[in-house]
């Protein structure tokens, strides 16, 4: 099955009540919530321009523009981008973060949002080298991942704990900032880390 494919109809609109899945990733219900998101990070980092790494239908980057913040989003889901809102479809680009180089100049963004992703990938080594390459030093980072999974997910495949993330952020030059505990905490261990670019 296709990284695309992975991340299809199925995934988002899944009708079932599993914590993995998607039931049904709308707009009327998300849009608020990302709002609530784009505008916490722009307290945090007041970015001019962002980059929503695993945009799905681009809501945060509709949110974000919504508050006058030029943002871009990359995914790797057809369908996802596909049936993201008219207004956004032009601002997002289909990457597969496991591999690809991303279409952006250097340093062109001063903060990242990297929002329940990280943990899909099969190697975020890639996508770490070139957030580096993207961002400008002093870039913020906003990346929420899960620290935890249920044992049936087989979407989540890079699961790991607060300390690992640590380490490999340090080694592509993101240096930790006193973390913030972010509107997102639930039952699966999310955690919210806070980076800055060295
Ligand atoms: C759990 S969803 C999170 C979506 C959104 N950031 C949010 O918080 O609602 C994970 C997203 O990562 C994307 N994704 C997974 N693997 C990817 C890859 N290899 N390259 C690009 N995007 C990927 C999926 O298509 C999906 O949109």
């Amino acid at each position: 099955m296709s990284q695309s494919d992975r991340f299809g109809k199925d995934f988002f609109e899944s009708g079932k009540r599993k914590p993995w899945l998607y039931k049904d990733y709308n707009y009327e219900e998300l849009y608020p919530l990302f709002r609530f998101a784009a505008t916490a990070i722009k307290t945090q980092f007041n970015p001019e321009r962002v980059l929503d790494v695993g945009c799905a239908k681009g809501f945060l980057v509709k949110a974000f523009r919504d508050i006058g913040i030029e943002a871009w989003g990359i995914d790797v889901s057809e369908y996802a981008l596909s049936t993201a809102p008219d207004d956004v479809r032009k601002f997002l680009y289909m990457v597969d973060l496991n591999s690809d180089a991303l279409p952006f100049a250097d340093s062109y963004f001063n903060c990242v949002a990297f929002l329940g992703t990280i943990e899909c990938l099969d190697s975020h080594k890639k996508i770490l080298s070139e957030l580096r390459r993207v961002t400008q030093p002093g870039a913020g980072m906003y990346i929420r991942t899960a620290y935890r999974t249920d044992p049936e997910d087989t979407i989540r495949r890079n699961v790991h704990g607060r300390g690992y993330w640590l380490k490999e952020f340090s080694r592509y030059g993101f240096k930790l900032l006193p973390t913030w505990q972010g509107p997102f905490a639930n039952q699966w261990s999310y955690g919210t880390l806070l980076f800055e670019r060295k």
